[in-house]
């Protein structure tokens, strides 16, 4: 038997963000689309070697919070295409060789689904129960504390009907009730929808909000000024969010979605979006009996420092805490968060790919951090995204800006003359193009290593080892696979390191710094300043 047919077919794979607004435009509106995704599949499967993409939402939306915001769970928004060029993406992507993972939103919809039109229509609308709907105080003022992670009262007065609807994101994403059996099952069949067109799985949105605390308590002040998440979130961090969030009876919704993604065949995946960094805590939503998410999506190395200790204690914590026959995942970069190029630099991205396609569990990338794009300087003329109107810090256009594919005015992503969102100043430089002309570009870094990944046995599955005895500044592990071994090696200096090896041998296969590959590693591996590399 194949380790294929041994393992789910996440296990094997690296996975691979696409944020469809910023792929490749083909109508020449300046926003990308499905078609050019569809444009790109060889790059992805072939130029560059992932394993499955990942479609952030793609669905009918006001585009509030661009998609996130879902009017319909059936269909596709005009502005990327149709169901008919869904499906034809599912079936070139399968053709590749590719794995398709999209997007469900399951914590709210739109204010401007059908479903909650009817429900703010009166209080006794049978779909009324399918949001949350309170009364006020007597004072008039919102039912609790809970704030909205967008700023303000996670509560939206409406005059018509005289009570406050829960929104946990903007007003205009109101909250479901996942306690609603109606709803429930109404959202798994729209989960249905999709499988039944041949989707792989789903990354699941903001899976932690779907539970709160039955009797609604007020949230306890946040007094050691701990952050919710791995970016300080203003005012939000006032609380600690205790009821808002995180029941225990999310458990019984995971299962139940693990027992629609098991009815398939092969089994799909769930990918959820929790932000928990605590890894016992994180890894409870794998279930006791992997009957839960595939995947709790593992937020640690945004948070950890940059430094030998500050990821190994992450790597560590996580493979701790991971039941056996789960499979953890590890990611630095998606359409929340600042680039990943922008946080660590020039040396840290490629470090990072190292690290995030050496260890043990699904690599996630996001589209461009393979060339190490920056965070873009958006003109407060052409901010999108809501959550920057409400803190300036906190907007996320900077890290959805357009891939840029070519030197040529458009960077090859659009015909038109203006993109959604601008280019990056440098991408007349950096674009997939020139970097692949480059044998030293970030990107043939990354091709280098998902082709090794391909192809090694105990870099796909093997174990994860940490060595002790390395100097300080240095993180080196071991993945093995029955006799087969590849030793990860990362140097977190400026200064050059030395390491002694427990088992002497091996060649240096893949190197942050590409003349150093094919040298022979006898007892000692020397490092240069931040270098990182796999000895096989
Ligand atoms: C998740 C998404 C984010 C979105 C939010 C509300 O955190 O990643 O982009 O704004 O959920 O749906």
């Amino acid at each position: 038997m194949t380790d294929r047919a041994r393992h789910e077919w996440w296990q094997t794979a690296v996975i691979y963000q696409i944020y469809p607004r910023s792929f490749k435009d083909t109508t020449g509106n300046g926003v990308g689309d499905l078609a050019g995704i569809i444009d790109r599949l060889s790059y992805l499967a072939d130029t560059l070697g992932v394993d499955a993409i990942w479609l952030s939402p793609f669905y009918p939306s006001p585009m509030a919070d661009f998609g996130y915001d879902v009017s319909d769970y059936r269909d596709v928004h005009p502005l990327f295409g149709d169901l008919a060029t869904f499906d034809r993406l599912v079936a070139r992507a399968h053709d590749a060789g590719l794995k398709i993972v999209i997007d469900f939103v399951p914590n709210h919809t739109s204010d401007q689904h059908p479903w909650f039109i009817e429900s703010r229509s009166s209080r006794d609308n049978p779909r009324r129960d399918w949001y949350v709907w309170r009364d006020p105080k007597p004072d008039g003022s919102p039912p609790n504390n809970w704030l909205s992670v967008f700023g303000g009262s996670a509560w939206e007065f409406d005059e018509h009907t005289g009570q406050y609807y829960l929104h946990s994101f903007l007003r205009e994403q109101p909250d479901l009730n996942w306690r609603n059996p109606e709803l429930r099952a109404a959202m798994l069949d729209n989960m249905r929808f999709w499988l039944d067109r041949g989707v792989d799985g789903f990354r699941v949105d903001a899976v932690h909000f779907m539970m709160k605390d039955p009797a609604e308590r007020d949230n306890p002040p946040n007094t050691d000024l701990g952050l919710f998440a791995h970016k300080p979130m203003g005012a939000y961090d006032a609380q600690l969010h205790r009821y808002d969030k995180g029941h225990d009876d999310l458990h019984g919704v995971f299962r139940d979605m693990r027992a629609v993604l098991a009815t398939y065949d092969p089994p799909r995946m769930s990918l959820g979006e929790i932000h928990i960094y605590d890894p016992v805590e994180l890894a409870s939503y794998y279930g006791t009996d992997l009957d839960e998410l595939s995947m709790p999506t593992n937020f640690g190395l945004f948070k950890a420092p940059w430094t030998a200790e500050g990821v190994r204690a992450v790597v560590d914590g996580l493979e701790a805490a991971v039941p056996a026959g789960g499979w953890p995942n590890y990611s630095l970069g998606n359409h929340d968060d600042r680039r990943l190029a922008s946080r660590l630099g020039e040396a840290g991205s490629r470090q990072a790919a190292v690290l995030l396609l050496g260890l043990r569990g699904a690599p996630i990338l996001y589209y461009g951090d393979e060339l190490g794009l920056r965070e873009v300087e958006i003109p407060p003329d052409r901010l999108q995204d809501p959550w920057s109107r409400a803190a300036p810090h906190l907007g996320r256009d900077g890290c959805r800006t357009p891939m840029p594919w070519s030197p040529e005015p458009g960077a090859g992503f659009t015909a038109a003359g203006e993109p959604w969102l601008p280019l990056g100043d440098d991408h007349r430089t950096r674009n997939v193009q020139m970097q692949l002309a480059d044998p030293d570009s970030l990107l043939n870094l990354y091709r280098r290593l998902l082709q090794l990944r391909r192809t090694s046995g105990p870099l796909r599955l093997g174990s994860y080892r940490p060595l002790d005895a390395v100097p300080a500044h240095c993180l080196a592990f071991v993945r093995e696979l029955g006799a087969e071994r590849a030793l990860v090696a990362l140097n977190f200096s400026a200064a050059p390191v030395t390491i002694d090896l427990p088992t002497p041998g091996g060649r240096i296969v893949v190197s942050t710094q590409r003349t150093h590959e094919g040298s022979d590693v006898g007892r000692t591996l020397r490092l240069a300043p931040h270098e990182a590399v796999i000895v096989a």
